[in-house]
């Protein structure tokens, strides 16, 4: 058991919580090293570029027959023409899902064929600068990074029960710990828009959704929820050059550079692809993760690495959650 100390000076004792051997430097294909995924099929939303490329080629380079679920497949080519790149036995194709078209995510489900064994909920967008809505009329963040995902997870749900054993994987962020879901105000309606705000709520929305779907439990579904780090890829396109400075990452003439604790996209894949396809992981569910390791549970902001809020694991949260993302996509 480990105990976490509270806001109030109290303490509070977690379950034990889950160790791998693996640092938090461990690339993507060290945390699966000798795992066979021959004949498993796997799905990555935005496997095109950045951390999804990366779990792409150790999924593929393992066995699997992976399918890149991205707005643009033709950015996936590289990937896709050049298998010998990747390695391994597996193959990679991809195919066309907007995640903040509901029309698109239905088009992907319908396409769907047979089962399938890993589903890893990759793709987002992050801090838009205004508020920018779908013609739904959501938030885009919250639309893309949660409602886009809700609605392909449990569309496929089918798919990923008669896979025996299906994982799915959730990418959230450090950003959750600051900003629980706000089931009044979910898009920014009432309240001033905060681009930090509705990117923390929508990856608190995804660490929920892991855990809302532990109702799958008895189909041999597994959820988890991850944060992968730092690190330098596209999603930081939407942040202007004063954040960038503030953020330590661009210099005075405006090159771009990690700092130390930054990982490569290849470190930053390893927490999905171990919770994706790891032996270590067999059997676990509704849990977060971070630098390989599952995360210790805070009860206050603190913005420290290696926490997961308790907003975002809460279970009644997860429910009403999940009964909202419901009525969303039947009202939609
Ligand atoms: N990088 C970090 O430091 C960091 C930290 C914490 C969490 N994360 C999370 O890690 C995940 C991967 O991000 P990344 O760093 O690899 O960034 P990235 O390189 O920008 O990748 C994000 C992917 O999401 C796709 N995407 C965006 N909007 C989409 C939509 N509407 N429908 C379908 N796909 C869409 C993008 O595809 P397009 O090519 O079509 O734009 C892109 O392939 C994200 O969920 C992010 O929030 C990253």
């Amino acid at each position: 058991m480990t105990t976490n100390s509270q806001a109030d000076g109290h303490s509070r004792t977690d379950p034990a919580l889950l160790t791998t051997p693996f640092s938090s430097r461990a690339r993507a294909d060290e945390v699966i090293a000798g795992v066979d995924l021959i004949g498993r099929r796997a799905v990555v939303t935005g496997g095109a570029s950045g951390l999804g490329a990366e779990t792409v080629r150790a999924l593929a380079a393992a066995g699997a027959e992976v399918t890149i679920a991205t707005r643009r497949p033709d950015v996936a080519e590289p990937l896709v023409r050049k298998p010998a790149a990747v390695g391994g036995a597996g193959t990679v194709h991809a195919e066309a899902l907007d995640l903040s078209d509901l029309t698109s995510v239905a088009a992907f489900v319908r396409a769907w064929r047979g089962p399938l064994d890993i589903l890893v909920a990759n793709a987002g967008i992050m801090a838009l600068p205004t508020r920018t809505l779908t013609p739904f009329g959501w938030e885009m963040q919250l639309a893309t990074n949660y409602l886009g995902h809700f609605a392909l997870v449990t569309g496929l749900h089918t798919a990923l029960r008669d896979a025996g054993s299906a994982r799915v994987v959730v990418v959230s962020s450090g950003a959750h710990q600051g900003a629980p879901f706000d089931f009044e105000d979910p898009h920014f309606e009432r309240r001033p828009y905060d681009p930090w705000a509705a990117y923390g709520q929508s990856k608190s929305a995804d660490i929920l959704l892991a855990v809302g779907a532990r109702r799958w439990a008895a189909d041999g579904i597994t959820a988890n929820a991850l944060n992968p780090g730092y690190i330098l890829t596209g999603l930081q396109r939407h942040l202007d050059d004063d954040t960038m400075r503030a953020f330590g990452v661009m210099d005075d003439e405006g090159d771009v550079k990690p700092l130390p604790y930054y990982k490569t996209p290849e470190q930053g894949a390893a927490t999905s692809v171990l919770l994706a396809a790891s032996p270590l992981l067999e059997g676990v569910t509704g849990r977060y993760f971070e630098d390989n390791q599952e995360a210790r549970i805070t009860w206050e902001y603190e913005g420290e690495p290696g926490r997961v809020a308790a907003h975002a694991l809460d279970p009644e949260a997860a429910d009403r959650l999940w009964e909202y993302g419901t009525d969303a996509l039947r009202t939609a």
